[in-house]
């Protein structure tokens, strides 16, 4: 092929979803109905079904395009996280707004034209600092703009905020902390967070990934940082793909200065979120039953997980999401043997953790099953 492709696609880690239910059920002779997957942590209870009504009455509208401008979704959110609509930008999932970031703020880094006058003159890649064990999509889009990934060694699977710090060059553009983390369920302190905002220098851009933050009983509320206006330099990324059981309509959302949100909508694709996600993203706000009793499952689940764990002498990381990750020793034979009775778990290889398998906490009956074929895989049953 003579097409003259971005040369930073040639070294760009791709992204390893997990394999959909049917196909492994075809590939293993189980029933699709009979295989569990633990693996993406999505709800195990399904979307909101205040979000499924509503969407039922939508559905004959989708000859329309969206409302591009997500005009209700974003007076909702609004009100809700006590901030204007300017300060909101929504994303096809918050995976598309760490997109956004890179268009705006890593575009063109290490491919800018040398500078006439100063012969061989290059310059120099722009930075973003991660911690070891991040979500894979921020080195993803940070090799594909062509910055430099600064990876920070993390400290007991969490975040070394203060190492963090230390690592900002003065060419780092974008630093990205997620709160709790994925994979490793890890988060940060509130006191150590709040230092950690205040200290980041003002040109350059804080990305809080909070896609997990309705899992926490106490979380450190960022918001009035954005509302007052006194971190300007400060996104805050969710999603309504986790707590919400939306994963599937692709639909999130960052809170930021109303200046930074509004060079993100340039970026933005008129109707990035479509109207079924839209109108299920309104209704799932209001459904704060779906969203108590997703918690208090999810709450139970890690417990009955770590107790296992600790009974069977395996290590784990105590968790604050809606995962865990626990060390099992060969990690992808793991997975292989539970996938075999139908449970698929996430090995953990893709992160540099080869012994580890990540598993999302699913509804009591299912995480019994989980951890049956675990033992059976491990050979402990
Ligand atoms: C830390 C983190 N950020 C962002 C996302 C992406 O979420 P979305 O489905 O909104 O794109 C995920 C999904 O797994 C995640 O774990």
């Amino acid at each position: 092929m003579n097409l003259p492709l971005n040369p930073y696609l040639n070294n760009l880690p791709v992204y390893q979803p997990g394999r959909p239910i049917e196909e492994v059920a075809r590939e293993l002779g189980l029933s699709a109905d009979s295989v569990i997957k633990v693996a993406s942590n999505e709800n195990p209870f399904g979307p909101s079904p205040l979000a499924l009504a509503a969407m039922q009455k939508a559905l004959a509208g989708v000859n329309l395009y969206p409302d591009g401008s997500a005009f209700y979704l974003k007076q909702k959110l609004a009100a809700k996280l006590g901030v204007k609509p300017a300060n909101l930008v929504l994303g096809n999932g918050s995976n598309e707004i760490i997109e956004f970031l890179g268009h705006a703020l890593l575009s063109g880094a290490g491919i800018l034209p040398a500078q006439p006058d100063q012969a061989g003159w290059k310059p120099a890649p722009l930075d973003v600092v991660v911690s070891q064990y991040c979500f894979a999509v921020y080195p993803i889009v940070t090799k594909l703009f062509g910055a430099n990934l600064i990876t920070v060694p993390a400290k007991n699977y969490g975040h070394d905020l203060p190492a963090m710090l230390r690592a900002i060059t003065p060419q780092t553009r974008l630093v990205f902390v997620t709160n709790p983390n994925n994979p490793t369920g890890t988060f940060a302190p509130r006191e150590e967070l709040v230092r950690f905002v205040d200290e980041v220098p003002d040109d350059v851009l804080l990305v809080m990934d909070e896609a997990y933050i309705e899992y926490l009983d106490d979380p450190a509320d960022l918001v009035p940082l954005v509302r007052s206006g006194a971190r300007k330099n400060l996104i805050l990324m969710r999603t309504f793909s986790k707590i919400y059981g939306l994963a599937g309509l692709r639909i999130g959302y960052g809170v930021a200065n109303a200046e930074l949100v509004s060079a993100l909508e340039k970026i933005r694709q008129p109707f990035n979120t479509n109207l079924l996600a839209q109108t299920a993203a309104l209704a799932a706000l209001d459904d704060t039953d779906h969203v108590r009793k997703t918690r208090a499952n999810n709450s139970a689940g890690l417990e009955l997980f770590a107790r296992a764990f600790r009974d069977l002498n395996l290590e784990y990381v105590p968790s604050h999401a809606n995962f865990i990750l626990v060390r099992v020793g060969p990690g992808q034979k793991v997975f292989e043997a539970m996938q075999r009775q139908g449970v698929i778990v996430r090995p953990m290889g893709g992160y540099q953790l080869p012994e580890w398998v990540r598993i999302s906490i699913g509804t009591p009956q299912e995480n019994e099953r989980c951890l049956g074929a675990l033992k059976s895989a491990l050979g402990k049953k």
